[in-house]
């Protein structure tokens, strides 16, 4: 079975081809970064308008890549929320149009399940269950998941998601939007321990966290130090380690308290390699394992809204005629899927 997958809920039209035998046979990717740069952050106005522009020709060229034809889908799948609505309406518009003209299923997929499910596209993939932490520019979540759609959420942010922290830490650091992979490059010239950043929510139970004040706390001291290079590096080595060791904190006490040993990372922020390198070490040291989607991946795409929805479509689980987007929707909500 091959199901096209379509990702435009924010700012990257991502289209790709799942076939359930091969893999992925093609995978294309727009990034309108360029364009929202010059704003420090998302415009929806003009992301929707590029999404507009480019979603049909790379669904073109995806089908080229894959050389399949229209008729060797077996099903459209497309990113019903959460995310931007205007974006959003653009790809299920599109989406719904081709499956109506095509005479194929129409799959809604939940934009967080598809970043929880991009590991099972590499080759050693995780066992149900797990524990995933979704780490994004919208969303930070600590899940536990039983199976596709049984999930439990057992944290979140409170205020900024890691991502949209690292953005707008980066940001006061003077990088480009998005600076999450500036920052974390900067980070590297850091010196250790000249700066040390607050772990915020650590001192206390739960597995929420709360990243806004780490902005705050860059901010001042920014301003109490000068942005001299140096200071600009090991003020992103000491917000990024803060960062990183909240994570692995809550990370650890989630598994603890469901004695699960499997970790899965995924979302834009799971791309940083100090994350990944802490993490990996934290599962070692708990005699578990850790596992991510390959850094292509990690970012919002297409393949992983492919994957989800063939899993959907298999469970029977095809859209109505209705043309519907949920900008906001919550993951415990998705119907299981069942074997
Ligand atoms: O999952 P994603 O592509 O989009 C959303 O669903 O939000 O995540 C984008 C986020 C941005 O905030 C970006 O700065 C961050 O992921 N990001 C990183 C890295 N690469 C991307 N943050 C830290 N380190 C990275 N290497
Ligand atoms: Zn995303």
């Amino acid at each position: 079975m091959r199901v096209l997958g379509i990702e435009t809920s924010c700012d990257e039209t991502g289209i790709a081809i799942f076939d359930d035998q091969n893999g992925i046979l093609a995978h294309q990717l727009y990034s309108q970064i360029k364009l929202h740069a010059d704003y420090g952050g998302v415009v929806p106005e003009l992301a929707s308008r590029d999404h507009i522009r480019k979603t049909l020709p790379l669904i073109d060229a995806a089908l080229k890549q894959a050389g399949c034809q229209p008729e060797d889908l077996d099903g459209i799948a497309y990113t019903a929320g959460p995310g931007l609505v205007g974006a959003l309406l653009v790809g299920s518009t599109i989406a719904r149009s081709l499956a109506m003209a095509w005479n194929k299923p129409a799959i809604p997929v939940h934009h967080m399940e598809g970043h929880l499910l991009a590991p099972m596209l590499e080759e050693h993939v995780p066992e149900f269950p797990f524990i995933a932490l979704l780490v994004s520019g919208g969303h930070t979540l600590l899940v536990r998941v039983d199976g596709i759609g049984q999930y439990q959420i057992l944290g979140e942010s409170i205020d900024d998601a890691a991502g949209e922290a690292f953005d707008k830490t980066a940001k006061l650091l003077g990088l480009d939007y998005p600076g999450g992979a500036a920052l974390s490059k900067l980070a590297e010239q850091g010196t250790p321990g000249r700066f040390v950043f607050p772990r915020p929510m650590t001192d206390r139970p739960g597995l929420d966290f709360s990243f806004s004040g780490l902005k705050t706390f860059a901010a001042n001291t920014i301003r109490s130090q000068g942005e001299d290079d140096q200071t600009r590096a090991d003020i992103a080595h000491a917000f990024q380690s803060a960062v990183i060791d909240t994570l692995a904190i809550k990370c650890k006490r989630a598994l603890q308290e469901t004695h699960l040993k499997r970790l899965v990372i995924a979302g834009g922020v799971s791309a940083n390699k100090e994350l990944r390198h802490q993490l990996a070490a934290l599962m070692q040291k708990l005699g578990g394992e850790v596992f991510y989607p390959r850094p292509e991946y990690c970012t919002d795409n297409g393949a992983m809204i492919a994957y989800a929805g063939m899993q959907r479509l298999k469970a029977g689980q095809i859209a109505d005629l209705e043309i519907s987007v949920k900008p906001r929707w919550s993951l415990e909500t998705l119907p299981p899927v069942t074997a």
